[in-house]
């Protein structure tokens, strides 16, 4: 009787932790209350929503926590939905996390969403008075990212990811990833704070979404197809850039991209496409779509730079970029720009210029005037109204 009692009791537990199969798993049913250290919570409400054979979902509530550097791996057997209600912060401290390549990484998985009202708060404050990457080659790294890594067919949707030490969104070698409904933030002034950075992904498509830091509103490196990015507002920050390419030797071609009906504001560029001179590797740049754009006050509106090198790389002019643009169009962009009379400029690479590049309906004003197109090694394609090239 006895012995019966315990092996019903034992198979509930067995049931309970190694065939679980569905329902909500709260963080604080895992000891993560509000006010302590939850890495250790989430870490074991994920082992257990993975193994679970129907769709779970991972629930931090409302509250603020604080979250020491955490991977979230699959393969999973079923769809997990993250939601973050709740504000999480990451050590203040840059040291703290040195071991670490990134704050929080979700990866190897299918069919993930990370969704909820939550905040994400990197704290990078102390962080951006040690950066001096912009000026030092040889900088310590602060690498503290929110990263999705190889995830298929996922979701991230609604969360404010703010003050990043770093770069606030990484997403590396995903496939049908959707980023709808961010609010990203950080300061004007706050170095490498990129909203989102995609490489190597495929049907990408980023919506909705509002990003102000202090660089690059959305930059995409090499190895990306198919990426869409749609109602964006930008700025402040350096606007949505391709590239730069060109700098290593394992890079992969950027086919497809789709920037439609986005707002740049006082950005330092609108959208950009940049590759490093003497570069490395032949790959191309195409199928890229620029289309139903506003500029309020942006400093380069619209920019290909073939000779891209910023002040702390050391680039040989040498030669010029080998990487081959191809079929560009920007079509129906309107607004200001400020600091030159140039708002266009289209420096292509002396050794492989650029081919089918396509421009309509542009009408960006500097001080009253039309802004002027500044042209090199390429010949554009105009209809409708827009800037002819000055040589
Ligand atoms: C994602 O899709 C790729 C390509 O179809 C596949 O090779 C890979 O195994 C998938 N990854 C996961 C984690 O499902
Ligand atoms: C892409 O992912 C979404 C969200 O998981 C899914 O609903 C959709 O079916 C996927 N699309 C394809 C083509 O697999
Ligand atoms: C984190 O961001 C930095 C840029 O600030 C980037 O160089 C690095 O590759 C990222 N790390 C990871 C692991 O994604
Ligand atoms: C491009 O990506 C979108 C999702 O953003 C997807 O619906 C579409 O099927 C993809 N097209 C190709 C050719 O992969
Ligand atoms: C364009 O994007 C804005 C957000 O910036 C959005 O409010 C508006 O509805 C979008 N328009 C269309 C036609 O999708
Ligand atoms: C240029 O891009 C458009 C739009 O994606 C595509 O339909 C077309 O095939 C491309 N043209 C060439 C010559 O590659």
């Amino acid at each position: 009787m006895k012995l019966a009692i315990i092996t019903i009791f034992v198979s509930l537990l067995l049931v309970k932790y190694c065939f679980a199969t569905s329902g909500n798993l709260d963080i604080s049913s895992f000891g993560g209350k509000p006010n302590s250290d939850i890495s250790k919570a989430l870490s074991s409400a994920w082992t257990q929503a993975c193994a679970s054979t129907t769709a779970a979902k991972v629930l931090i509530p409302s509250g603020t926590y604080q979250m020491g550097a955490l991977e979230l791996k699959g393969p999973c057997k079923a769809p997990i939905e993250i939601q973050i209600d709740g504000t999480i912060k990451a050590p203040a401290n840059p040291a703290s996390n040195d071991v670490a390549s990134q704050f929080l990484m979700i990866g190897n998985a299918d069919s993930i969403t990370v969704s909820g009202n939550g905040v994400i708060d990197g704290q990078g404050a102390n962080t951006w008075k040690q950066n001096d990457c912009h000026k030092n080659a040889d900088c310590k790294g602060f690498t503290m990212n929110l990263s999705f890594k190889f995830l298929n067919n996922s979701i991230v949707r609604d969360l404010t990811s703010k003050d990043s030490k770093t770069f606030h969104f990484n997403v590396i070698s995903c496939n049908n990833f959707t980023i709808d409904g961010l609010k990203i933030s950080a300061p004007d002034e706050s170095p490498n704070t990129d909203g989102i950075h995609i490489a190597r992904s495929s049907s990408v498509k980023v919506i909705n979404t509002n990003i102000a830091t202090g660089d690059d509103c959305i930059s995409m490196g090499d190895g990306n197809k198919n990426v869409t990015i749609e109602n964006v507002v930008c700025g402040p920050g350096h606007g949505i850039s391709v590239g730069s390419l060109g700098k290593y030797k394992d890079e992969e071609s950027v086919e497809g991209l789709l920037v439609k009906n986005c707002t740049f504001k006082g950005t330092l560029n609108g959208v950009r496409i940049k590759t490093f001179p003497n570069s490395q590797i032949q790959i191309s740049v195409t199928d890229m779509h620029f289309e139903d754009l506003i500029m309020d006050n942006v400093e380069n509106p619209i920019i290909i730079d073939q000779e891209y090198c910023p002040l702390v790389t050391k680039c040989s002019t040498q030669s010029p970029s080998k990487i081959k643009i191809s079929n560009i169009s920007f079509k129906n962009i309107k607004g200001t720009t400020k600091a030159t009379p140039e708002g266009i400029i289209l420096a292509c690479s002396s050794g492989v210029p650029c081919q089918g590049i396509t421009m309509a309906d542009i009408d960006l004003k500097f001080n009253g005037a039309v802004a002027k197109a500044k042209c090199t090694n390429v010949k554009p394609t105009i209809t409708g109204t827009a800037p002819t090239c000055d040589a």
